[in-house]
């Protein structure tokens, strides 16, 4: 949800700015911008993505050491030229960029007005630039104690990089719900709203808190203050960022890439945590390890891709751990008043550790006494830091808008975690443990091997690639695969397309289906097999198209299916891991024949920082 780049040292700001706001595309695309502080203080924006920003400008002066720059993600005012960030003051003496939601903007806008102030865009963001300057001209103070002044009067969210014509060496940094990373190099600071774009030029970050401001100047000095005036010391941490990984690699997209990382990020998800001697450690949670195994309950919270596999966890986590778990999107959760209390253990799940729903529910459940513990790919996030303790998942940086090996790590942890419960409270045979330790180990292998369907994924994908509707069905532990397909495939693609449970078919779905409508099975020969079997058979009858997810040698629903796609054998709780591959592969591969934009489809974000 916007992209925020900043940058002051003895380098030209430009190409480290556009380059910086090109990795945080992702972040959101409707418009973008740049202000670069020389002899005065140029502001260049326009409706559209980097590139086009970068079109727009190229006959422009683009000097100065010191600027700031925007991508985007639209919440208040359409996205327009006008609305697109930097926004100016009144005077034009400030400049500001902003990501998050200045909740409160319509009564400071009135009162603004009512002082004769003059706006020219919609969004909440020109409010906040306006107020400081009013601040400045009526309370009389410098700019650094009109932020301060300005902050403790809004209410939301907000990362923002303020600069100031009059004042041709400093930066002006604060936060509140929204990440912001200040990268520290040689006599230069580099500003962004996570470390991929500081990476290449420096490893020593320092993540700035809620309710801080920082003050980076040109001489070196980097004060950071709370917004009541409290100096902090900044903690400067170490970036363990691989710039490879920000590449597309040789791919033509960073979904496909993504897609393949997956035996290697699994990999990586489970080193170090399947231990020699047979023991699985989860070394983020140990301290907290006494509450789970008597926690009354588990509570899952996450939004979309996290959330179903959130789903996977309760099918996990009571099937083989045996407490009671209950799955909730975070944005109902937060709203709802549920019942939580001290016994209770909530679980958040969530790849970037910033979406604003999730963080608010964990600090609504906080309140309530609950331990929290977090599943994260983004280390140093917000959730990160807003949990008591937590597992990260240790995916790598995911790109693509679209989430894969986010949603297959976040499985697995799950999966180690269940397991250690279940050893722990003795609800699983020594025999059964060792057997499934070992299955684990052997699902990067297993991934690599269904990769090898990609070929014929599409061609299925050639043949459905005009299909109007989508129907994905699964049962069990893949009733959440069923899901995940269907989203995969709505975001990329913009087909619609349901996920439901196969057996809830008959209660409605049935009715759409005719010859029009592919069908997608998750049908390993586990669990539920023979009633899958039944479900398509159902389908075959009204003559909807069926492609179906099989385990190697299936004959059964070979008779049945139009399209069958193999999977290796494997535990029925690891069957998530592999059926949820060639769904991805599908949803890619009908996104590129469509022309959809892979790795930014339209009205997406990564990160999801608003409401
Ligand atoms: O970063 P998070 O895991 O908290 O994000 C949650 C959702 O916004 C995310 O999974 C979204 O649904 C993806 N676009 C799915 O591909």
């Amino acid at each position: 949800m916007c992209g925020i780049v900043g940058y002051i040292g003895p380098r030209d700001a430009y190409p480290i700015l556009i380059k910086g706001l090109k990795r945080l595309e992702y972040r959101g695309y409707d418009s973008a911008g740049i202000a670069l502080l020389n002899e005065g203080l140029n502001v260049y924006k326009c409706r559209g993505k980097v590139a086009d920003l970068e079109a727009f400008i190229h006959d422009k002066d683009i000097s100065g050491t010191l600027g700031m720059a925007h991508t985007r993600w639209a919440t208040h005012g359409e996205p327009n030229d006008v609305n697109a960030h930097p926004h100016f003051s009144q005077s034009e003496n400030l400049a500001i960029i902003h990501n998050g939601i200045i909740e409160n903007y319509q009564t400071l806008k009135e009162e603004l007005i009512n002082r004769g102030h003059q706006f020219s865009s919609d969004t909440d963001t020109e409010v906040l630039i306006q107020l400081v300057e009013d601040i400045i001209e009526n309370e009389n103070v410098e700019l650094e104690e009109a932020i301060r002044i300005a902050l403790n009067q809004v209410v939301g969210a907000y990362a923002i990089v303020i600069i100031s014509k009059d004042d041709k060496d400093t930066l002006y940094v604060a936060r509140k719900g929204s990440p912001l990373v200040v990268g520290i190099g040689e006599n230069e600071f580099f500003l962004a709203s996570d470390a991929t774009p500081i990476v290449e030029y420096t490893k020593n970050v320092v993540y700035l808190d809620d309710e801080e401001i920082a003050i980076i100047r040109r001489n070196g000095d980097f004060k950071i203050k709370t917004i009541k005036n409290k100096e902090k010391t900044p903690y400067i941490q170490k970036l363990e960022l691989n710039l490879s990984a920000l590449e597309k690699g040789g791919f033509d997209h960073f979904m496909l890439k993504e897609i393949y990382e997956q035996p290697k990020s699994i990999l990586d998800s489970i080193r170090g945590r399947l231990r020699p001697n047979g023991e699985v450690i989860l070394g983020g949670i140990l301290d907290y390890e006494q509450k789970i195994f008597n926690a009354r309950r588990i509570i899952i919270i996450a939004c979309g891709t996290s959330w179903h596999a959130g789903l996977v966890g309760e099918y996990l986590i009571e099937d083989i751990a045996r407490i009671p778990v209950e799955v909730e999107y975070a944005s109902e959760f937060r709203y709802r008043n549920p019942v939580i209390t001290e016994d209770d253990v909530v679980i958040a799940i969530s790849q970037s550790g910033e979406t604003a729903d999730t963080l608010a529910a964990i600090e609504m459940a906080k309140s309530k006494g609950a331990t929290i513990l977090g599943i994260c790919n983004v280390v140093g996030s917000s959730i990160a830091r807003a949990t008591h303790a937590g597992v990260y998942t240790h995916a790598g940086p995911e790109i693509g808008v679209a989430s894969t090996k986010a949603f297959t790590a976040q499985v697995t942890i799950l999966i180690l975690l269940a397991l250690r419960i279940a050893r722990k409270k003795g609800h699983i045979t020594q025999s059964k443990y060792h057997q499934y330790f070992h299955e684990i180990e052997l699902i990067p292998e297993k991934i690599e091997k269904t990769l090898m369907v990609n070929k014929f994924v599409k061609e299925i994908a050639e043949k459905y690639k005009g299909a109007r509707n989508f129907l994905y069905l699964g049962r069990g532990y893949n009733f959440p695969v069923a899901l995940e397909g269907a989203l995969k495939l709505k975001e990329i693609s913009y087909i619609h397309a349901e996920g439901y449970p196969a057996a809830e078919m008959k209660h409605g779905p049935i009715a759409l289906i005719d010859e029009e409508m592919p069908v997608v099975f998750i049908a390993p020969n586990t669990g539920t097999y023979e009633k899958v079997v039944s479900n398509i058979e159902e389908v075959k009858a009204r003559k909807g198209k069926i492609i179906a997810i099989v385990t190697e040698g299936d004959t059964a629903v070979r008779r049945l299916a139009d399209y069958v796609i193999e999977i290796p054998e494997t535990e029925e709780f690891l069957t998530p891991l592999l059926a949820t591959i060639p769904l991805q592969l599908l949803s890619y591969h009908i996104g590129v024949m469509r022309g959809c934009n892979i790795d930014q489809p339209r009205n997406l974000a990564k990160s999801v920082t608003v409401e």
